[in-house]
């Protein structure tokens, strides 16, 4: 059995809106496998930022922004952990790459200086040996000329290569557990494909578990283990790639796939499937969340949230007719 290096239960993450206080991550409970590779689908708005940030804490808790549920890591559960212990785990136990790579780099240091601060920063160790570090870690990425590579600025590399960059910082602590927000968006359809493998590699080499947060099903289907759907904060189907693939049980899923299967390009903001987007989460309604863009909805699903129905193997789904739906739904391919 896999060890679980995180577990995420129940979590909830309040924002201050003129509305009061609005959870845009609702509940969300997931296990995160040592060496597995989760990912996390769903439109813009989805909640699947604030997810991220909400583990790496990356809100401060003031009066407008509240967590509630655990995430439990290495034996204690993060929500309680000072912003100083937090700080420390930060880069060094739990890493996380951004969708801009640019803003992740700072454009005034050279990436050795970059990569080389970030390394002393979490280890005690001299000038030469954080530099030795660094070459190894630019290699391990597949930068060419690592030694050259240390003397350049961000802005004098292409924008696949600074993203090589960036997951070289996100990776030179060895960290358990790397976030990955997006992390191919700004790039061309080929070099998206190369970093998600360049991360599913360096996750099965080093052992390290790795959440994968994308817009686009198709690009995580090649490298992933598992994949969480989210809606309006929550998750609303779970499952291994295989199970989640051969049944999608939700209609959002199975909206997600068909639009997947329709366009040639990545999944960006727009199903094509299924009219509308996702509201805002002032606007969230009683029972589903799903109810007002789904064309199986019902009067339970307008009053009655649906329980989490637990089906074969490693899946799950909160959908109150996920065993009544037609064999063929609307816009998929027949
Ligand atoms: N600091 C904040 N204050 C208030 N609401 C916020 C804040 N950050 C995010 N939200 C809201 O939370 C919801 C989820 O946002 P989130 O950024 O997690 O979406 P996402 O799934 O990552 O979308 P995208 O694919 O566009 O990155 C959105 O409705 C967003 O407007
Ligand atoms: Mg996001």
């Amino acid at each position: 059995m896999t060890r679980n290096v995180l577990e995420v239960k129940e979590l909830s993450t309040w924002f201050g809106t003129e509305d009061g206080q609005i959870a845009a991550v609702d509940r969300v409970s997931f296990v995160l496998k040592q060496g597995e590779v989760l990912s996390i689908v769903g439109e813009s708005g989805c909640g699947k930022s604030v997810t991220a940030q909400s583990i790496m804490r990356l809100y401060e808790e003031n009066g407008s922004v509240a967590y509630d549920g655990s995430i439990l890591y290495d034996g204690a559960d993060l929500l309680d952990h000072s912003p100083a212990r937090m700080a420390k785990l930060r880069g060094n136990d739990i890493s996380m790459i951004f969708q801009d790579p640019m803003s992740a780099l700072n454009p005034v240091f050279t990436i050795g200086t970059q990569l080389t601060e970030t390394i002393r920063a979490h280890r005690n160790v001299s000038r030469g040996e954080a530099r030795r570090r660094a070459i190894e870690v630019l290699n391990a990425v597949g930068y060419p000329d690592p030694e050259t590579g240390l003397r350049r600025y961000p802005h004098e590399l292409s924008g696949g290569m600074r993203q090589r960059v960036v997951i070289a910082i996100a990776i030179a602590c060895e960290p358990k557990i790397l976030i990955a927000d997006e992390p191919t968006t700004a790039l061309d359809v080929t070099i998206q494909a190369q970093i998600v493998e360049l991360i599913a590699t360096l996750a099965k080499d080093r052992g390290m578990a790795v959440v994968f947060i994308s817009h686009d099903l198709g690009l995580l289907a090649e490298v992933s283990h598992r994949v969480a759907v989210m809606y309006l904060g929550q998750i609303v189907e779970l499952g291994t790639v295989a199970e989640l693939f051969s049944q999608p049980a939700h209609p959002y899923t199975r909206g997600l796939m068909a639009s997947a299967l329709t366009l040639t390009g990545p999944l960006t903001h727009r199903l094509t499937t299924i009219a509308g987007t996702v509201p805002a989460i002032t606007d969230r309604p009683t029972g589903c969340v799903f109810q007002d863009r789904c064309a199986y909805t019902t009067t339970q699903c307008r009053s009655q949230e649906p329980s989490t129905t637990e089906l074969t193997g490693d899946h799950q789904v909160r959908c109150w007719n996920h065993d009544q739906l037609p064999a063929v739904l609307e816009g998929e391919p027949a």
